[in-house]
C-alpha cells in the first residue's frame, strides 16, 4: 500500500490509526556503572522500564514491542506479560538503529509512539494529549525548554521559528548547546515514512551512532510536519543515565509525592525525609514523623500517627492508630486505635482487631488477636489466635515450630499469661485461664483455673561460691 493510500484508509475508518509502542530499552546503560542494566534500577520501589511499560499499556496500543539487549532474560523476570513483543537489537547502534530492529514487526497502517526505557515517570495524560495533538500524516516531537539542558539533544529551529533539527550534545557548536530547548525523545511517526526514512539514517556523529533524531531533517525535506507538543510537567520527561540522576529523579518524586499529601490534610513533619516506594492512601490529620517508608500499597485512616524510623509495607492500618517509633509492619491489618511499638514487628497474615497494644521487642506473625488483646514485653506470637482481653507477659513465646511443620495456638478471651513462658504448639489455652510465670506449656490450660509448671525452689545452705584456683606454672 503506499503512502498516501494509506493515509486515505485510515481516514476512512471511524477509529483513529492504530498505535504501537516502541520502548527503547537496549542500550548498556555504561554511565551507571553498574552490572544491572539501568532501566532495572528502581525509581521509587519500581523498575524504571515497568514504569513506562505499564504506561505504555494504559494506551491500549495495538502492538506493545520492547527493544532489548543482552538483558531479556533479566527483563523477562519483570515485565512477565504474554502480549509484550519482544525485538532483539544485537549491537546497542543508537535509538534509530533501535527502532529499525523493530520495524519488520510493524504493520504499515499503524502509527508508532517511540518511548524510553530511560524516562520513567512519563504519564498517559501527557502522552494522550500528544497523540491528539499529532495529525495522522505529522511527525510529533516532544520538546520542553529547560534551564539546565545538560547531556540531552537541542532543539535547532531557523528564523521562521520552525523545527529543522535536532543536536546531539556531542555534536553541538557551543552556540547550539547554549539552546535550551530539548527533545525529550519521544516521537510519534507513521509506520510508512519511518520505513522510508530509517535506511537513510548514517553513523556520522560524534557517537558514531543512528540517531533516531535524525529523521526530524528527513520529514521536512519530505515536507511532512513536524508538530510539536510538550508534557504537562516537566518531570515526566527527564531521563536517568547515572546514578546522580536517579537519586535526584527519586527526591523530586518523593517530594512531589510528600506535597501531594499535604495538600490533603495529612501532616508530614519534613516533606524530605518522606518516602512512598507503591501506593499509599493516606486519611486526613494522618501524621507521618521523620523517615517514614510506605512499600507496596499501604492505607492510613485518619488521625493515625506513625512514629519515627517506621517501615510500613502493604498493610492498612485504621483510624486512630499509634505506631511509635522504629515499628516495622508487613503484611498486616491493623485495626482502630490499636498502639504499636516502639521496636515492634508485625509480619504478614496479622490481624488486629480495635484496642491491641504491642509493645517493644515484640514480633508477631500470621495471627489473629481479638479487642485489647496486650502483648506489651519482648514476645514472639506466630500461628495463633488470641481473644479479647488476653494479656501476654513479658518474653513469653509460642513456640510453633517443630524443625518441619509450624502448629496452631489458641489462646481464648481473658487468659492471662505470666512472663517467661513458652506454650508450646499446638496447645490451647482456655477462656480465662491463668499460667505461672516461667510456664513450659504443653497440654491445654482448663479455662478459669491456674496452670503452671515449675520446678520447686530449693536453696543450698553451706553453698559457697568457687574460689580461684592458683595457676602453678
Ligand atoms: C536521547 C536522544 C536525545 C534526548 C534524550 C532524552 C537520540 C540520539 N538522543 O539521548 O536527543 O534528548 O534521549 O532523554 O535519540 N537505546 C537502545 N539502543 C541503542 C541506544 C539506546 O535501545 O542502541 C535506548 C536506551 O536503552 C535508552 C534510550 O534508548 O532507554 C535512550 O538512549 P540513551 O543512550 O540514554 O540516549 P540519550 O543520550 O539520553
Ligand atoms: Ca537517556
Amino acid at each position: 500500500m503506499s503512502l498516501d493510500a494509506c493515509w486515505e484508509y485510515s481516514k476512512t475508518r471511524d477509529r483513529p490509526m492504530p498505535l504501537s509502542i516502541i520502548v527503547l530499552a537496549a542500550g548498556h546503560g555504561t554511565r551507571m556503572r553498574s552490572s544491572v542494566p539501568k532501566i532495572l534500577h528502581l525509581l521509587a520501589g519500581r523498575p524504571l522500564i515497568s514504569r513506562v511499560v505499564d504506561t505504555a499499556r494504559s494506551l491500549a496500543p495495538a502492538q506493545l514491542i520492547i527493544v532489548h539487549g543482552q538483558q531479556r532474560h533479566l527483563l523477562d523476570s519483570v515485565l512477565n506479560d504474554p502480549l509484550l513483543l519482544w525485538v532483539a537489537q544485537p549491537t546497542p547502534l543508537g535509538t534509530g538503529d533501535a527502532v529499525r530492529c523493530a520495524l519488520p514487526q510493524l504493520s504499515l497502517e499503524n502509527r508508532v509512539l517511540v518511548l524510553l526505557g530511560d524516562v520513567p515517570l512519563i504519564t498517559t495524560e501527557t502522552l494522550q494529549r500528544f497523540l491528539e495533538a499529532t495529525p495522522l500524516d505529522a511527525v510529533g516531537l516532544m520538546t520542553v525548554v529547560t534551564p539546565d539542558p545538560t547531556g540531552l539533544g537541542r532543539i535547532l529551529r531557523d528564523d521562521a521559528h520552525q523545527v529543522v533539527g535536532i543536536v546531539e550534545e556531542k555534536d553541538a557548536s557551543a552556540a547550539e548547546r547554549a539552546i535550551t530547548e530539548i527533545n525529550t525523545g519521544f516521537f510519534i511517526i507513521p509506520v510508512p515514512l519511518l520505513q522510508q526514512w530509517l535506511p537513510q539514517l548514517t553513523q556520522n556523529n560524534a557517537q558514531g551512532e543512528f540517531y533516531l533524531t535524525a529523521i526530524v531533517p528527513l520529514a521536512i525535506q519530505a515536507g511532512v510536519p513536524v508538530v510539536v507538543s510538550h508534557p504537562i510537567d516537566k518531570i515526566e520527561i527527564q531521563g536517568v543515565n547515572d546514578k546522580c540522576q536517579l537519586a535526584y529523579l527519586e527526591r523530586s518524586y518523593q517530594r512531589r509525592e510528600a506535597e501531594f499529601w499535604l495538600r490533603r490534610g495529612v501532616s508530614i513533619m519534613d516533606p524530605y525525609r518522606f518516602d512512598v516506594r507503591g501506593t499509599v492512601s493516606l486519611m486526613s490529620d494522618v501524621t507521618v514523623d521523620l523517615n517514614v517508608i510506605f512499600e507496596g500499597v499501604v492505607t492510613v485512616g485518619a488521625r493515625s500517627r506513625i512514629g519515627a524510623n517506621c517501615i510500613l509495607k502493604d498493610c492498612t492500618i485504621a483510624e486512630d492508630v499509634e505506631i511509635l517509633p522504629f515499628s516495622h509492619i508487613d503484611g498486616a491489618n491493623i485495626g482502630h486505635a490499636c498502639r504499636i511499638g516502639p521496636f515492634a514487628r508485625i509480619r504478614p497474615k496479622t490481624i488486629l482487631a480495635a484496642d491491641v497494644r504491642i509493645g517493644n521487642f515484640v514480633e508477631i506473625k500470621e495471627s489473629t488477636l481479638a479487642e485489647y488483646a496486650r502483648v506489651n514485653h519482648l514476645s514472639y506470637i506466630g500461628n495463633t489466635t488470641m481473644g479479647d482481653h488476653v494479656n501476654i507477659g513479658a518474653g513469653t513465646i509460642v513456640c510453633n515450630y517443630d524443625g518441619v511443620n509450624k502448629h496452631q495456638t489458641m489462646i481464648e478471651s481473658g487468659v492471662f499469661v505470666g512472663c517467661g513462658s513458652q506454650l508450646v504448639a499446638p496447645v490451647c489455652l482456655e477462656k480465662n485461664s491463668t499460667i505461672g510465670a516461667g510456664t513450659v506449656l504443653t497440654h491445654t490450660a482448663p479455662a478459669d483455673k491456674l496452670t503452671l509448671r515449675r520446678a520447686p525452689q530449693k536453696t543450698i545452705a553451706n553453698w559457697k561460691r568457687p574460689q580461684r584456683t592458683e595457676n602453678k606454672e
